[in-house]
């Protein structure tokens, strides 16, 4: 326990350092983290006792391809992961460290339609191999790649630089029929590593969302059940010590960016947008993934802004432009009865715009565990759908049973909540479990105004209990002051 703690406090240190970097420096990012890793560069690494290594090459066996990308928590590999150690232990007549590997030096054609996948493996397996490399994605170029997992270990402090536009085959018709189709780029065990550059990745996602699968695109707008998988364009897996800042990525075909299973995450100064009706088009979402802080972005997409799953904990948003979008999600929690854990999560100084949700904590029935330490501050709204929502009731088929175990949540701070709601429903919707209630829900200076027309419906609240520091607009009289009354037994709450 103490050595996690100390490994939490260099995190926090470094992401503090990195956030404080970024901001007195004004030049390009690239810069940013070139100075991070020189920086770095003159610690040696430890050469670890000769541990059979991992090999890098390509691919990895199957058996441990990461896998369904819903299971809610991170697929366990099953075969036994080796042991991570360094696989290139520090070697004098290795002198080549912080190179740059130019995928065009690798065969790289980059017009767009040449198939470039096999420059990139090779640029990555050669990068890999020394420290401080980079693959290079030069400008001015267009790269197309079939599905590949970029998987480690490898040498720290890699930069996977694009600088031009790296996309995707060009929807469901393109992509190869061997390829997984819930994954496209895939960053698989590694420490220390960057995903940068100026250019953009692109998504070509138009395609798939128009699947009759998808929500409304059947005949009548219905929807047509059918195979449904969609690639998440970009996806880190079992990962620490990661940073993604400066690219431009678009067009997903399902979320744009996911992390499970991952430690110690910064994702700055990135830009992400896909159409407003884009299904599944999640920003960022992150899973059983600790120590995260997602700064200065602009999401715009089609689903959550930024979703936090089962697992999280220590979670730092700010600085983030989110819609058209639906808002910042906690959940989906509880589903099939799993223990859902989430804690310490802060969201200052977010600005939510044309989303169908502002603020959201949603749980299924059923389930156990907590979400319990969540911070919401200076967060400014533009015409946004139930601003401030807590639904313990979520459910996607209307044929959920009300269960008696609940993920409890508890802790949860509104500050500073300001701007307008869509008055299509009430701006603030407590609706917690029947018998687990919410507790020690805070509101402070939250003053929410009609977008246009009136408020109809008064805020809701079902088994909410808190406490209002300042009068609240609308007025909530709703929220039940100090503690149920039926004591809950706790350790079905419990978090490790
Ligand atoms: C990156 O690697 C170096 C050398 O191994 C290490 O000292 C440093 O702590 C790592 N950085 C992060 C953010 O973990
Ligand atoms: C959450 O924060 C509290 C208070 O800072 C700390 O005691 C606790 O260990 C943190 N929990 C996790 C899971 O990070
Ligand atoms: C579940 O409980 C809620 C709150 O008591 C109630 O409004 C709802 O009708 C119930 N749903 C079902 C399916 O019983």
């Amino acid at each position: 326990m103490e050595v996690i703690n100390r490994i939490r406090g260099v995190l926090v240190i470094y992401l503090t350092i990195m956030t404080t970097l970024v901001i007195v420096q004004e030049s390009s990012n690239v810069n940013v983290v070139e100075a991070r890793y020189h920086y770095h560069k003159k610690q040696k690494n430890k050469a670890s006792p000769s541990a059979p290594s991992p090999s890098p090459d390509y691919p990895p066996p199957p058996s441990v391809v990461p896998s369904d990308p819903a299971s809610p928590s991170p697929p366990t590999p099953t075969t036994s992961p080796p042991v991570l150690s360094d696989p290139y232990p520090n070697d004098p007549s290795n002198p080549s460290s912080g190179c740059t590997f130019d995928v065009m030096s690798f065969g790289a054609v980059g017009d767009g339609s040449t198939d470039d996948t096999a420059a990139f493996r090779e640029a990555w397996k050669a990068a890999c191999a020394v420290e401080s490399a980079v693959v290079l994605a030069p400008a001015d170029y267009c790269f197309k790649i079939t599905s590949t997992i970029f998987s480690g270990p490898c040498r720290p402090g890699l930069i996977f630089q694009v600088d031009g536009v790296l996309m995707t085959p060009d929807g469901p018709e393109e992509w190869p029929k061997t390829d997984s189709r819930k994954q496209w780029l895939v960053f698989y065990r590694l420490d220390n590593m960057s995903f940068t550059g100026v250019g953009t990745i692109e998504g070509n996602g138009d395609k798939w969302w128009d699947l009759p699968c998808k929500p409304h695109r059947g005949p009548d707008g219905s929807t047509v059940s059918g195979p449904c998988d969609s690639p998440a364009l970009i996806r880190f897996f079992m990962s620490s010590n990661l940073v993604v800042s400066g690219l431009t990525i678009k067009n997903s075909p399902q979320f744009h960016m996911k992390f499970d299973g991952c430690e110690g995450v910064l994702i700055d100064k990135v830009s992400i947008s896909s159409p407003k009706l884009s299904p599944n088009t999640d920003g960022i979402h992150i899973e059983a993934t600790k120590t995260v802080g997602i700064y200065n972005s602009l999401i715009a997409n089609g689903d959550d802004c930024i979703s936090i799953g089962p697992g999280c904990s220590d979670v730092d948003i700010e600085g983030v432009t989110c819609g058209p979008s639906h808002g910042i999600s906690i959940g989906s929690l509880g589903v099939h009865n799993s223990q859902a854990c989430v804690s310490n999560i802060t969201v200052r100084n977010v600005i939510i715009k044309e989303s169908d949700n502002g603020l959201r904590i949603k749980t299924w029935q059923g389930g156990t565990g907590s979400v319990t330490g969540i911070l919401f501050e200076n967060i400014q709204m533009e015409n946004v759908r139930n601003c401030i929502i807590v639904d313990q009731y979520y459910c996607l088929s209307k044929g959920c049973l009300n269960q008696t175990s609940a993920v409890y949540v508890n802790d949860v701070e509104y500050r500073t909540i300001k701007g307008t709601y869509d008055v299509r429903n009430t701006p603030i919707h407590f609706a917690c479990s029947d018998t687990v209630a919410c507790t020690n829900i805070i509101m402070s200076d939250v003053e929410l105004l009609p977008y246009e027309g009136e408020l109809v419906e008064d805020p809701f609240c079902w088994n909410a209990y808190g406490t209002q520091e300042t009068l609240i607009i609308p007025p909530i009289n709703c929220l039940q002051e100090g503690e149920p009354q039926t004591v809950m037994e706790s350790n079905k709450f419990a978090c490790s």
